[in-house]
């Protein structure tokens, strides 16, 4: 069993092929194919794009949408602004693909926000740095750490010096809420520049997911470190082996298209037959997976099989060079003193309750918000028929109170 595992997941770095999602992108409609600001642009809304270069040279794309046709600038007045930001694989389309009414950044620009959309470094959007190339090892060096500490720092000073705000609302999923934990316990400094922060899906201690792509992933942890030692550092591309193993975890439920079983993400996450409108699936699937580097998935890893939430585990001898300690430091939740408002889900593949409760609990000024639809997933934060009425209005009703 475990040697079929760890073959499995050799398969998957060696693998060279491409995503068969990227063939499907080529079948697909033209519509399918706009990208973030065409999205806008077609359903009438405002777009501006952004550039923004980390303090270690990555260059961040952000698509900002400054008012909503239902919500025109008024002179004299200025919209809060709150960065919304994506999670593993994915990108600032996560909030625009479902369109008006149904997409969050729709739904905030029309309640009178002012609507920036992150990239992380390594997805469609932000895929440059100042001195490294795209496809080499050291552009693709990092995890969400770095996201945490750099990504995210580098778009909130962007954004506040760009509004003339002094802070601001941040929302995130699963991985954009790993980001902002990370960034706020690393640069306690940060917590006074947000307003509220709302997880969508909080990802911080991960030892009770239920995800089986993980759960496998994990356990060829680290054998996947001589892998990544050998062959280098680089871009998560999934090989057509692991899909096809993807197919046969996902397919059994004959309800769900071919589409999705050959898409890493729903491998990743699951998928909600009931929540996901299905005459939306090509275009969502254009738009994912988006780009991630294999050292944020092995650091997603880590957490499942330590059942810590800390830095980056480089072995023993890297860690005594890079943290002068055998194991590597915990992130210290107790300086995440912003208010930190626990969107969450039972039918959640990896936001386990277990793991919630525990993050709950590190945080010194979080509260609790259960999704009422048990059956809600880890995508349906992104793209559910009902997720203004679950979780955006309920992001947005807070929001008045700061
Ligand atoms: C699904 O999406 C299509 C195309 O946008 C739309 O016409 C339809 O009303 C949607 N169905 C539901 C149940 O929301």
């Amino acid at each position: 069993m475990a040697a079929r595992f760890i073959f499995l997941v050799a398969v998957c770095l060696l693998g060279v092929s491409a995503a068969p999602s990227k063939q499907l992108r080529d079948d697909v409609s033209d519509e399918a194919k706009l990208d973030t600001p065409e999205l806008l642009k077609k359903h009438g809304y405002p777009v501006e794009i952004h550039e923004v270069t980390t303090e270690d040279g990555y260059i961040l794309t952000m698509h900002r949408v400054p008012y909503s046709p239902v919500s025109p600038l008024v002179d004299g007045t200025k919209k809060p602004p709150i960065l919304v930001q994506h999670g593993l694989l994915s990108s600032s389309a996560d909030w625009v693909v479902m369109g008006p009414g149904i997409g969050y950044a729709y739904v905030l620009a029309d309640a009178g926000y002012d609507v920036w959309l992150g990239n992380c470094r390594g997805n469609t959007y932000s895929k440059k740095h100042v001195s490294y190339k795209v496809d080499s090892d050291e552009f693709w060096d990092f995890s969400w750490h770095e996201n945490g500490i750099y990504d995210v720092p580098a778009e909130i000073d962007y954004i506040l010096k760009n509004t003339g705000e002094q802070k601001l609302f941040y929302a995130g999923h699963s991985m954009g809420t790993t980001m902002f934990y990370v960034m706020t316990s690393e640069k306690p400094e940060y917590n006074d520049k947000i307003r509220a922060m709302f997880s969508l899906a909080p990802i911080a201690f991960m030892n009770h997911m239920a995800s089986p792509f993980f759960q496998i992933f994990s356990k060829g942890e680290a054998f996947m470190e001589v892998i990544l030692k050998l062959l280098g550092i680089r871009e998560f591309m999934p090989s057509n082996d692991l899909m096809d193993l993807g197919g046969k975890i996902l397919c059994q439920d004959g309800a769900i298209t071919q589409a999705v079983c050959s898409n890493v993400l729903f491998l990743i996450a699951g998928y909600d037959t009931k929540e996901l409108n299905e005459t939306m699936l090509p275009s969502i699937l254009a738009h994912t997976p988006a780009g991630a580097s294999v050292k944020q998935l092995l650091h997603y890893a880590q957490e499942i099989n330590s059942g810590h939430f800390r830095q980056y585990d480089h072995g023993l001898i890297g860690n005594m060079i890079k943290y002068k300690r055998a194991t590597p430091p915990d992130y210290d939740l107790s300086k995440v003193t912003a208010p930190v408002y626990l969107h969450y889900s039972e039918n959640d593949w990896l936001a386990g309750l277990k793991d919630i409760d525990r993050l709950y609990e590190g945080l010194k000024n979080a509260f609790k918000h259960e999704v009422s639809l048990t059956s809600f997933n880890h995508l349906d934060y992104l793209w559910a028929i009902h997720s203004p009425e679950l979780v955006y209005d309920e992001t947005i009703n807070i929001m008045k109170n700061y």
